[in-house]
Order: C-alpha cells, then sequence, then structure tokens
C-alpha cells in the first residue's frame, strides 16, 4: 500500500486530492457522486462578505482545449453559506476549505471576520486573490505583492490556516508567492486561470457575456502553465507549501504537479465532464504509487530530478 496523507502547512489531510474552488459548489453538491469525507479536502466557490449576483450571462464556454468561464464570483455570502450549506458538508463528513475574496481589502476583512468561530470542519481558508472577472480586470490584487500582503494581513481574523490563490497572469506570481508567504499565508495555492477570450465567429460577438473582460482560461490547455507556475514558486521558496490546480485529470497531471513541487492537488475542470473525477483521480494516484512501490505520496513532492 501507498501511505496517502500529505501536510499542507499545519493542516493534514487523508489525501492529497481535493476538489477546486468553484468546481464543488458551495456545498454538498457532489456528495450524490463520491463520499466527500474520503477526499483530501472540498474546497467551496469564493464567498464574499455580502450575497454578489456575478456576471450576466452566458458564463462558460467550452472552447477546443479548456474551458473559459467569466461566472463573476456569484455566492450567497458567507453568513447564508454558515448557515445553509456548511451544515451538509460537515454531515458529509469533508474537510472543508472556504474560499473568500472582496472587491477591496475591507471586504476580504469582512468575509474573514464573518468565519470567525466556524466548525472544525472548515480546516483551512483560501484567499482568492485571483480571479479574473471582476471589475479589477487586469488589475487583481495578485498581480502586486504589496496589495497581496495587504489582503493576507487583513484576513487573519478568520481564525484558520490560510492559503493564498494566486494568478498565473503575471510575471511576479514568484515574488507575489513570497509576500503572501510573509503576510502570514500557510500555503499557496497556484494557480488561478489564464485570462481567455472567446469570439462566435457567425455573429461576430462575444462568447461570454461579460463583453471585453473575456473570461478564465481552465482544464488541460493550461496544465503546463500550473505546472511551470509551481515549479518556479517551489524553487524560488523551497519551504512554501503549495496546492497545485491546473488541468489534474488524471493520475499523470497530478503527479507532474507533485514533482514539480506541489504538497496537494486540486481537481476542477475535469470535475463538468465527470462529477467523481475527483475520487478518480484519488484512486488513480494512489494505483499509480503502488505499482511502483512508492511507500508515501508525499514523497513525490519536489521530487522533480
Ligand atoms: O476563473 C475564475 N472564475 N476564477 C475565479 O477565481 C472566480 C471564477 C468566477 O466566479 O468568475
Amino acid at each position: 500500500p501507498c501511505a496517502m496523507d500529505v501536510e499542507v502547512g499545519s493542516v493534514r489531510l487523508p489525501s492529497p486530492v481535493m476538489t477546486a474552488s468553484g468546481t464543488a459548489g458551495h456545498g454538498a453538491e457532489l456528495a450524490a457522486y463520491q463520499d466527500l469525507s474520503a477526499l483530501g479536502a472540498v474546497v467551496v466557490k469564493s464567498l464574499s462578505a455580502d450575497p454578489w449576483p456575478g456576471n450576466p450571462a452566458p458564463r462558460v464556454h467550452a472552447a477546443a482545449a479548456g474551458m473559459l468561464n467569466s461566472v463573476g464570483l456569484q455566492g450567497p455570502g458567507v453568513a447564508a453559506w454558515r448557515a445553509d450549506d456548511l451544515p451538509a458538508l460537515a454531515a458529509a463528513g469533508a474537510r472543508v476549505v472556504a474560499s473568500i475574496w472582496g472587491r477591496s481589502v475591507d471586504d476580504y476583512r469582512r468575509a474573514a471576520e464573518a468565519l470567525a468561530g466556524v466548525g472544525d470542519e472548515v480546516v483551512a481558508v483560501e484567499v482568492n486573490l485571483s480571479c479574473p472577472n471582476t471589475e479589477a480586470g487586469r488589475d487583481l490584487f495578485a498581480h502586486d505583492p504589496d496589495a497581496t500582503a495587504e489582503v493576507l494581513a487583513a484576513t487573519v481574523a478568520c481564525g484558520r490556516p490560510r492559503w493564498a490563490k494566486l494568478s498565473p497572469n503575471t510575471p511576479r506570481v514568484v515574488e507575489v508567492a513570497g509576500a503572501a508567504a510573509d503576510a502570514g499565508a500557510e500555503a499557496v495555492t497556484l494557480v488561478n486561470t489564464v485570462m481567455g477570450l472567446a469570439i462566435d465567429p457567425e455573429t461576430r460577438t462575444y462568447r461570454l457575456g461579460a463583453g471585453e473582460r473575456g473570461g478564465g482560461l481552465s482544464g488541460a490547455a493550461i496544465h503546463p502553465v500550473a505546472v511551470r507556475v509551481v515549479h518556479d514558486v517551489h524553487r524560488a521558496h523551497p519551504g512554501l507549501p503549495i496546492v497545485g490546480v491546473g488541468g489534474v485529470a488524471d493520475a499523470a497531471t497530478a503527479v507532474e504537479l507533485l514533482l514539480a513541487g506541489a504538497s496537494a492537488v486540486q481537481v476542477g475542470t475535469a470535475t463538468f465532464a465527470d462529477p467523481r473525477a475527483p475520487s478518480r483521480v484519488q484512486r488513480d494516484l494512489e494505483h499509480w504509487c503502488r505499482r511502483r512501490g512508492i511507500p508515501a505520496v508525499a514523497e513525490l513532492t519536489g521530487g522533480l530530478r
């Protein structure tokens, strides 16, 4: 057998495979398809302090090699989520990672404060600094080390280890990861979606409803981008735990991110084609290790020769 437990900073998980934010809903939507308690964790869609309506439809477009989305962070807000969604996740035995976002530093502060006193089922908080589908557009918190540090300093009140979710849309991501760690992030989640745009050639119009803002590209198309960012951040900050995300669809794509330096991985876009993808990747990964006589999946982390 291969030991599947891992540590992401101070958070111990029974498996390195978790859902990616935005692909598992706000609650136990995926519980019908797999045992959520057997996954490493369930990362919920980003929540703001207040309810938020998100962007106009259409919000997703299936491109040739990946998926574009401009959901625009629709959500019920932290308080309603705690009351209406979290109990089902707790009942399913999931370890929950709450994702939070804001349009201002004060928004982040209020979202973190609204999480204070949450139950032990919430094992970490992923601070999403990198959604490309906001009015901030190209001027995201995660594109700037100082803005990133400011948000991390403002979110202590959540009372949980914080993971900073960073953007691949900046050449400064290695520097930003260091700033996040210095400001209190226990880990970084790499990467959010890659900025893209799709045009319908027949109607000559935008494919996504948010017009000139385009959308975020995910899935197979961005896997090498994620491997690159994880690799570069791990090299520069070898002691900083990394959660890898981007195009994980099977054991091989998960192992690539682990070897590049990730301690755990998230499965996102693959879930839309197969809602059981997270548990399938987990099983595949365990078999992959067993067939090679690898005694513990944790030893793959940073194992690139
Ligand atoms: O691609 C993304 N879409 N990344 C995010 O962080 C948020 C999401 C959305 O809701 O638009």
